[in-house]
């Protein structure tokens, strides 16, 4: 949940090093800082707050220097602070880090390194890291570094660097960790070397990309890049070609990165959809399933979803179209949950886990517990190499391209279509559903990237509509069957990022206690679509009119009773039910983002939340 960065070239490195660190500012933006290479020394700057006070403060130095490593943080140990801001370095001045990650013994190793004289100035964990490496310093930094690196405990990617060495040392053990060689001369900036935690940093200066492993290394030099073990021993790795251009991962345009994936949603979802089915033939075609032979699907009793926040609220609709599409027995929970019992999980269970970043931790540890009992594992994942994506034994990207914006919102939808595509593809190994159901289903499906479009037509009208929502204090949103994690979804979108207190809840439990609520300030968002619980949820608007609520209905196209049991009501394409979550969450993240922009919050990075969890 920090962005690290480190560049070896033959030009002034400060602007690209601030350039890609705004890059990654989503990841965590409390604080930054940079430290550049003399040849004797360290230039360290350090600020609180976003990058550009850190740009503010390096303004007016004249900072030539060529080596130099950069750090946005999200604090974990310590308070956002300039002195808890990385670099951090030894108090020999001899080494530097940058670390995204937490070590877990680091209290241990300060006190042993405190008795060895070392004295400390921040309360970070990440500070002993420079310490523990100077212990071994004797002027082989790669060396110094394996050394140290055996004694952490925790997950971490740092880039160290040492000025006696002048090379930069990158190594991965859990966070994400990426290198390559910068083909493209940019501003007159030459060739180089470059490490990051994230493509959208690299992007401007090599499509060709090195995705660390746990347990691997880097060893950057102007022209170079030495691949190796933590014993040293040399690794060839495959270079992974990135296809995102650096535009993709700006604005475009729109206010927010938020705003921008909201409308990114038609292209998102057929670049999701695309090449995967066979219309005429009513088959899926998922060869990303062929690691698992998915004509195994006969072998699996049992299917256990998994992930954390937005994702889990894709589980739970995968939930209802596995069910629906077969006859397997399906789980839901949240990573951060499963990994702490004792779930029963075999080698007959299907454990899928969906995460866009592919880096939160919680939703890696159920993975892993899961790889240990047995499980054969799917992910769905929007980050190509990321740590879930290795980890797992088949694969599906949503292909959606950076998601910057800390809401989710693109990667959501995109879950939800593939859950659709893994589902049918289930349904007709398995025999469940036919060559015509599946077709009729597709057919929709393709269309829904149009319906998707004209659902966000209705921007102005919710931008307008939003404005009288900006003071409520509380929102309660209902749903039933398979929109009730829509329900769930839009509750979580409206309290993220405009920090209005929102519940999702089954529209049927209603009578079970959250009717005590209701009041004319406190608004009911409700999700009603023409379904087999069309009916039951009329009749629980009626108790929230009788109670003088104020009900906002998301409603099918057509539906002409709704009007009679609702104050406000938004339309959305009539479908079948198992695609009506995608357009139903079109409104809702309309909804929460103007009701966010209307209070000027930090739409993009709101408070206390960074976009991949990568501790616990
Ligand atoms: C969703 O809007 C939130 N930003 C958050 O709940 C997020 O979905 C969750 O942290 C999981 O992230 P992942 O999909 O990258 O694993």
């Amino acid at each position: 949940m920090c962005g690290i960065i480190g560049y070896i070239g033959d030009k002034p490195v400060a602007p690209l090093i601030i350039d890609g660190l705004k890059k990654m500012e989503y990841r965590g933006y409390d604080s930054a800082g940079i430290a550049l290479l003399t040849e004797n020394d360290f230039i360290v700057h350090r600020a609180q707050g976003k990058i550009k006070v850190l740009e503010k403060l390096i303004a007016d130095e004249k900072l030539s220097m060529t080596i130099g490593v950069g750090h946005t943080r999200w604090a974990t140990h310590g308070v956002p602070s300039e002195e808890n801001a990385h670099p951090h370095r030894d108090d020999k001045n001899k080494i530097v880090v940058v670390q995204n990650g937490i070590i877990e013994n680091f209290l241990e190793l300060k006190d042993k390194l405190r008795k060895l004289g070392h004295e400390f100035s921040s309360q970070t964990d990440t500070e002993v890291i420079p310490h523990l490496i100077a212990e071994y310093f004797e002027g082989d930094l790669p060396s110094a570094v394996r050394k140290a690196i055996r004694e952490l405990k925790g997950a971490f990617a740092l880039v160290v660097a040492s000025w006696e060495d002048q090379r930069l040392v990158a190594v991965r053990e859990g966070p994400p960790m990426i290198v390559g060689r910068a083909e493209n001369s940019r501003d007159g900036i030459g060739s180089g070397t470059i490490a990051a935690s994230d493509i959208a940093a690299i992007l401007e200066h090599t499509r060709s990309v090195y995705f660390l492993d746990d347990g691997e290394m880097a060893v950057l030099d102007e022209d170079s890049i030495e691949l190796t073990d933590f014993d040293g021993n040399a690794i060839e790795k495959e270079i992974t070609k990135i296809t995102w251009n650096p535009i993709q991962a700006q604005k475009d345009g729109y206010q927010h990165f938020m705003q921008k994936e909201i409308f990114q949603q038609p292209e998102s979802l057929r670049d999701t959809i695309i090449g995967r089915f066979d219309l005429e033939a009513g088959e899926i075609i998922l060869d990303e399933l062929a690691p698992i032979e998915k004509e195994n699907y006969s072998n699996f009793n049992h299917v256990l979803l998994t992930a954390c926040g937005t994702a889990w609220h894709a589980c739970l609709v995968g939930k209802y179209l596995i069910e629906k599409f077969s006859d397997l027995r399906v789980e839901v929970d949240y990573g951060s949950e499963l990994r702490y019992r004792d779930p029963k999980i075999d080698e007959r269970t299907l454990f899928i886990s969906i995460s866009q970043s592919g880096e939160t931790a919680d939703t890696l540890a159920a993975n892993r517990t899961a790889k240990e009992k047995g499980g054969t594992l799917v992910s769905i994942c929007n980050v190509v190499g990321s740590t879930i994506t290795r980890e797992s034994d088949a694969v599906i990207y949503t292909r959606c391209g950076p998601e910057i914006g800390v809401a989710s919102t693109k990667a959501f939808t995109a879950q939800l279509a593939v859950l659709v595509l893994l589902a049918l593809n289930i349904g007709r190994v398995t025999g469940k559903i036919s060559k015509d159901k599946c077709r009729e289903i597709l057919q929709e499906l393709i269309e829904i990237p149009q319906l998707v479009r004209r659902v966000l037509k209705q921007d102005a009208d919710l931008k307008e509509f939003s404005k009288h929502y900006r003071d409520k204090q509380d929102f309660l949103y209902l749903g039933r069957g398979i929109n009730y994690p829509i329900a769930l979804e839009g509750a979580l979108k409206l309290k993220e990022i405009s920090y209005i207190h929102a519940e999702g809840y089954p529209a049927g439990e209603m009578k079970h206690g959250p009717i005590a609520l209701i009041s004319s300030e406190m608004p009911i968002m409700t999700l009603v679509t023409q379904n087999n619980v069309y009916e039951k949820t009329l009749s629980n608007l009626m108790e929230v009119k009788a109670r003088d609520g104020e009900v906002i209905a998301i409603a099918d196209e057509g539906d002409e009773r709704i009007g009679e049991v609702a104050d406000h009501v938004f339309h959305v394409p009539k479908v079948s039910e198992v695609l009506s979550p995608i357009l139903l969450t079109i409104p809702l993240q309309l909804f929460a983002y103007h009701v966010a922009v209307h209070l000027g919050c930090d739409v993009d990075q709101p408070r206390n939340l960074a976009k991949s969890v990568t501790v616990e």
